[in-house]
């Protein structure tokens, strides 16, 4: 797609891991490389869209011609993303984002004590951006894209979570050994509310990217 046909339009995109803190020196974190959610704002921008890409913990260059806001945790991903899509057409949500995170910041560094059990790990619910986002769709319009991440029953697990979320594409990846996480490349099945089904075969991520984008321009 070498035409500029994303011209005129604003696109919100995340990508990389959330890393939640449990003390200055650990965090509670995932496999996600970035590569996804880059490989979407490189082809955006190529298609001449203006693009916001938030970012969470990748050790990858910023794509030319981005705009690109660094987070770490997934509430500062939540209010980098909100901010970001007041005015966005579409908002597409490729980054793993911690369900959890510690209920306590330890503010010095945790220390085993000898001959003490492990004090139990308490956990709290983080923000769905998704689903909120869903929900709120702060422009008129915006096209809202979730990305699901799934070991097992990748389709059915895909389908209850397009339902949950809200959300008007939901792109499933199956977790692979040279796939999904940190991997060049991608598999993918895109699933809109309306029972379609897209395949996007085994290939580079950027050719996974462009058939979100030609899914996000019929939607508009
Ligand atoms: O970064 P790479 O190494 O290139 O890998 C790409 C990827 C595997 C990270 C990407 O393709 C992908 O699948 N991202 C979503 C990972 C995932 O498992 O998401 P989830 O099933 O936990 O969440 C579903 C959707 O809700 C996602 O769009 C997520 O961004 C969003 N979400 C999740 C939790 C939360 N609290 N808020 C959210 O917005």
């Amino acid at each position: 797609a070498a035409a500029a046909d994303l011209a005129g339009r604003h696109v919100v995109i995340s990508a990389g891991g959330t890393r939640e803190p449990l003390d200055p020196v650990r965090f509670l974190g995932n496999r996600s490389s970035g590569k996804q959610g880059y490989a979407l704002a490189r082809t955006a921008v190529a298609r001449g869209a203006r693009v916001t890409l938030v970012v969470a913990n990748t050790g990858l260059a910023d794509p030319a011609g981005a705009d690109v806001v660094r987070v770490e945790t997934a509430q500062q991903l939540h209010e980098a993303v909100f901010k970001a899509a007041a005015d966005a057409d579409a908002v597409v949500m490729a980054a793993a984002v911690a369900d959890f995170r510690p209920a306590r910041y330890a503010a010095g560094k945790i220390k085993k004590k000898d001959g003490e059990e492990p004090a139990p790990l308490e956990l709290v619910r983080n923000p769905d951006i998704l689903a909120e986002l869903s929900a709120a769709r702060p422009k008129p319009g915006q096209v809202v894209v979730g990305f699901a991440a799934e070991t097992d029953d990748v389709l059915a697990n895909g389908l209850a979570k397009l339902t949950r979320k809200g959300c008007d594409l939901l792109v499933v990846n199956e977790v692979g050994e040279h796939k999904t996480f940190g991997s060049e490349q991608n598999e993918a099945v895109v699933l809109a509310p309306d029972g379609t089904r897209t395949p996007v075969p085994y290939g580079p991520k950027e050719a996974l990217a462009d058939v979100v984008w030609d899914l996000v321009l019929q939607r508009w």
